[in-house]
């Protein structure tokens, strides 16, 4: 096939040159964005009187009539084409004629391409801080349902003190709630628009890139020309955060899959986000969670590589800057698919309060409360946190619980033990008097919710 840029060479390349060379394959999906640009570009040239109004005219109603076509599927994508940017190009002069070939008067592909990048990534990001917030949504409802079930809190993975369900499944949305705010961040620094950097060293042109940001909806343009279209720090950034949330993700998965374990049996996942095994009857396996956890390896993935594509490469455009797209595309594409899922999931699942009590109670997680009494009462923590130790190990070796060791035996470490411990160990009490800011009890839980609720509010 012969090629536009045909000039210095004869434009004729080997077939598997061309395949390799080829991103249209994955950079079809930015034709939306691509045909916006050119739109722009093209009211641009004509208000400079690059090009004339009646060209511009024509080239802006072929454009829509592409954008049209590809949408309904009347227009199929050439998997031959180089790329997005050279198949609209192409048909469109194959549709409109000579003036046609006016749309790239002062553009590159080189600032084609990263305005087409920001403005798909723009694009993405208002959906997945939609579904972000969706989520914590979802998340301050069943922990406002559930703000005064008591549960054991860990730490090593084991019992550690009372909290509740509703103030863990907070912790999450505050998680999620520092991602939306790093997302809205990133899209505020992307916010200027590289058009007109051309290739990299701007153009003789009259060019007005600040008109041309303004019709994209830029805060304006980039300063430097280079740094125009050698710049993917927003790329980096995008695939950090994104990194970040399927963090939040994994961590949240592993607990739901620990949870709805009968070692655990604490939340009960609704059916629909649940699968059975082909040859065990008995099971009910928590596949959502465990693959959203298997692909935050893959979006961690998709971060370095992209680090380590951009690593060392000289300023401005190199074909390197090619492999930007997929590991782009792979984290926002499987970014948006967890929180899809993780939404409904969240919303449909169960809380078993009686496990969860029970686990607390079976936890010695008020043994912290029992040496803080003995040091209200006047003795010295570490001493009370010894006697409070030998306790739990009495208890462990009799099979008991604290609850339920008669006042004598606690007499025998300590005349400072009255008849008011039991008060002290109660699992609630314990819970109730844990009143600090940002702590556990349905009161804190609730102004937790009421806040992030707040914040939802105003950010919509
Ligand atoms: N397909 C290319 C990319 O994705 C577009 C830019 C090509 N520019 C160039 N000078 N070859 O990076």
């Amino acid at each position: 096939m012969k090629k536009m840029w045909a000039g210095r060479t004869s434009g004729k390349t080997d077939q598997i040159a061309d395949d390799f060379n080829s991103s249209i394959r994955f950079d079809q999906r930015m034709y939306p964005e691509d045909i916006t640009g050119s739109i722009a570009h093209a009211k641009m040239l004509a208000k400079q009187g690059i090009i004339p109004e009646e060209a511009s005219a024509k080239i802006i109603a072929g454009l829509e009539g592409i954008l049209a076509d590809l949408n309904s599927g009347k227009l199929e994508i050439d998997p031959a084409a180089e790329d997005i940017h050279m198949f609209i190009e192409e048909t469109l002069t194959d549709r409109i004629g000579q003036d046609g070939k006016m749309l790239h008067t002062a553009r590159s592909r080189n600032d084609q391409v990263a305005l087409d990048i920001r403005l798909y990534m723009r694009e993405e990001n208002g959906q997945i801080k939609q579904l972000l917030k969706d989520l914590v949504a979802a998340l301050c409802d069943q922990a406002e349902k559930y703000k005064a079930s008591l549960m054991p809190g860990y730490t090593h993975l084991q019992r550690a003190q009372p909290v509740t369900f509703g103030h863990q499944l907070m912790a999450y949305a505050y998680m999620f709630m520092r991602d939306l705010e790093r997302l809205g961040q990133m899209e505020e620094r992307m916010n200027y628009s590289p058009i007109g950097s051309c290739a990299l060293a701007g153009t003789t042109y009259p060019i007005d890139r600040v008109y041309e940001a303004e019709l994209l909806g830029f805060k304006a343009p980039v300063a430097n020309s280079l740094d125009g279209v050698s710049d993917r720090d927003h790329v980096v950034e995008d695939l950090s955060d994104l990194a970040l949330v399927m963090m939040h993700l994994s961590r949240l998965s592993e607990e739901l899959i620990l949870w709805s374990s009968w070692e655990f049996h604490f939340v009960r996942l609704a059916d629909a986000y649940t699968t059975g095994s082909s040859i065990m009857p008995q099971k009910k396996n928590p596949d959502m969670a465990e693959l959203a956890r298997g692909k935050t390896g893959r979006v961690y993935g998709d971060l370095m590589a992209i680090l380590t594509t951009l690593k060392g490469l000289p300023l401005a455009y190199n074909k390197d800057m090619q492999e930007d797209k997929e590991a782009l595309f792979d984290a926002i594409d499987n970014v948006e698919l967890c929180l899809e899922t993780f939404i409904p999931m969240i919303k449909t699942l169960e809380a078993n309060e009686k496990a969860m009590h029970q686990a607390a109670q079976k936890g010695f997680i008020n043994a912290t409360d029992l040496a803080d009494y003995l040091t209200k009462k006047g003795m010295p923590f570490r001493d009370a946190y010894h006697i409070s130790g030998q306790l739990v190990a009495l208890c462990i070796d009799q099979d008991t619980v604290l609850e339920d060791l008669p006042l004598e035996t606690y007499k025998g470490y300590s005349d400072l033990f009255e008849e008011d411990l039991y008060q002290a160990i109660d699992l609630h009490n314990c819970l109730a008097k844990r009143t600090s800011l940002g702590g556990p009890t349905p009161e804190s839980v609730q102004k937790q919710v009421d806040e992030v609720r707040g914040k939802l509010a105003e950010e919509n």
